[in-house]
């Protein structure tokens, strides 16, 4: 079964910039109606007002720190205001590493886990609580990223954020696939997308977490990123789901976990 977009209203985190902005364009082209959510105003009005232009006045810019648990509400609020409902929210704003955890003092993760962490549990729970006051089926899709599903020798603190976004969501599916009408939670990781966030971190040579390997692997294009989001966002069989978005010519593919079967706290003990 498809979940049919249309009309539908979104809320997209981090979509002024890179794989966000891509992933707005295209749910513009589908007749969405967008909240573009961005701590990065400057960035954050001109893609809306491409948009308006293009497409009419159905999207909006709402300047916000997605770690902000403030902001987040402001941004639900004014979503409700504008477009009446949320039915779709992506959580894909996050930040790389550019300190070398090892060799310097200062704590990567005071900045990391507040955006990549903290605001995609902010998020998730105002989605859910959203969707089940509106008595309407929702789906929450967050980026991850293949950083989160294999070990890496360089940015292991950003790792350990997308790891803990891959298994959240693999949690809590469990539960919110008990909610009626159901609540859909997925997320996507990406591969190296050529995006201003690779070139302010990882890809840039100056940065200490520099990492030559990174900008040597064949590029995921962005779409492939943005098919990989909407395959979460449309495919109602999908709930729990990580979805690779990596370079070659397969496209957008699940995850395949190995199978551990869920247990009672009590039974662990018998693993
Ligand atoms: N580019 C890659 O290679 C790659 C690979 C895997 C995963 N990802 C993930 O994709 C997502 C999008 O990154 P991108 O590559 O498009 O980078 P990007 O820098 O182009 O876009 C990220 C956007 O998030 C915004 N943002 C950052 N912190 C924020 C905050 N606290 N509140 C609100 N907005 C905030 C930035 O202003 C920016 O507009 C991130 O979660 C990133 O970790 C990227």
């Amino acid at each position: 079964m498809v979940f049919q977009v249309k009309g539908k209203s979104a809320i997209v985190t981090g979509g002024a910039s890179g794989i966000g902005e891509a992933l707005v364009k295209r749910l513009a082209t589908l007749g969405v109606f967008v909240t573009v959510v961005d701590r990065n105003a400057d960035l954050g009005n001109r893609v809306v007002n491409a948009l308006v232009k293009q497409y009419g006045p159905h999207f909006q810019f709402v300047k916000a720190d997605v770690s902000s648990r403030q902001d987040m509400l402001e941004v639900f609020k004014q979503t409700k205001a504008r477009f009446g409902k949320v039915d779709i929210v992506v959580l894909n704003a996050g930040i790389d590493e550019n300190i070398d955890y090892l060799r310097d003092e200062t704590d990567p993760w005071a900045n990391i886990f507040p955006v990549n962490v903290h605001g995609v549990l902010l998020g998730t729970r105002m989605a859910v609580a959203e969707f089940t006051k509106q008595k309407t089926p929702g789906v929450i899709s967050i980026t991850a990223s293949m950083a989160g599903l294999y070990p890496q020798e360089y940015g292991p603190v950003y790792a350990a954020s997308k790891g803990a976004v891959v298994h959240f969501v693999r949690g809590l599916s469990l539960s919110t696939a008990k909610l009626t009408p159901k609540v859909r939670v997925n997320c996507v990781c990406p591969g190296v997308v050529l995006t201003p966030l690779l070139f302010e971190g990882r890809g840039r040579p100056d940065s200490p977490t520099h990492q030559p390997s990174l900008m040597q692997m064949p590029p995921t294009p962005i779409e492939t990123v943005v098919d990989a989001h909407m395959r979460a966002i449309e495919d109602e069989g999908l709930n729990g789901e990580a979805i690779r978005a990596a370079s070659g010519k397969r496209g957008p593919e699940l995850v395949k976990f190995q199978q551990v079967k869920t247990v009672a706290l009590s039974g662990i003990a018998k693993l």
